[in-house]
C-alpha cells in the first residue's frame, strides 16, 4: 500500500473512531464501518484500529478472524445480529429471536426477498451484563425486549420510507441515526 493510501486509510479510521467511540465495545462497530467503506479490513487497518482503541493488535485480529460477517459482504441493508451466547440466552434471547423472526418474516441466516433486512446469529458481543444484545448494522442495542424489537424495526422501515420519497435515491447508508 502506498504511503498516500495509508494516510487516507488512517484518517478514515480516525474519523470512524471519533464517531463511534474509543471504548472496547466500539471495536466491532468500527470494524464493520471500515469493512463497509473499504470492503475489507487489511492488516494495516487492524494495526491502526488497535492503536486508536488502545488494544493489542492480536485482539483486533482475533475479532476480525472470529466473526465471519466482518470478512463477508453484508446481506440485506439492515442486518440484525442477535447474540446467542449464554448470558444473553439467560436474559431472554429466545423471546427476542422469535419476535425478530415474526416481525421480519424470515429465519436466521435469511434475508427478506426485497433485500432490505437480513437476520443472523452472533457470538458474544462483549455486552454480557446488558443482554440480550443486538447489533443492527453498526449500532448496538442492549437489554432488548420483544416490544423493543417492534420499535427498532419500525425505525428501520421509516428510514426506508424517507429515502423512498427522494426520487432516484435508493441507497440507504449506514445504520440508524
Ligand atoms: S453473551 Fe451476549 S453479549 Fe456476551
Amino acid at each position: 500500500m502506498l504511503v498516500g493510501q495509508q494516510q487516507r486509510l488512517q484518517d478514515d479510521i480516525r474519523e470512524i473512531v471519533a464517531q463511534l467511540g474509543r471504548d472496547r465495545s466500539a471495536l466491532i462497530p468500527v470494524l464493520q464501518e471500515l469493512q463497509k467503506r473499504h470492503a475489507t479490513v487489511s492488516d494495516f487497518a487492524m494495526q491502526v484500529v488497535a492503536d486508536e482503541l488502545g488494544l493489542h493488535p492480536a485482539e483486533v485480529y482475533g475479532v476480525t478472524s472470529f466473526y465471519a460477517f466482518l470478512r463477508q459482504p453484508a446481506q440485506g441493508r439492515f442486518v440484525f445480529r442477535l447474540c446467542r451466547t449464554l448470558s444473553c440466552e439467560f436474559e431472554g434471547k429466545s423471546r427476542v429471536a422469535r419476535q425478530l423472526e415474526n416481525d421480519l418474516g424470515i429465519g436466521f441466516g435469511q434475508a427478506t426477498p426485497d433485500g432490505r433486512f437480513g437476520l443472523e446469529w452472533a457470538s458474544c458481543l462483549g455486552l454480557c451484563d446488558q443482554g440480550p444484545a443486538l447489533l443492527v448494522n453498526e449500532r448496538v442495542y442492549t437489554r432488548v425486549t420483544p416490544e423493543r424489537v417492534h420499535e427498532i424495526i419500525d425505525e428501520c422501515r421509516r428510514t426506508f420510507g424517507a429515502h423512498a420519497r427522494q426520487a432516484g435515491h435508493s441507497q440507504v447508508e449506514g445504520g440508524l441515526s
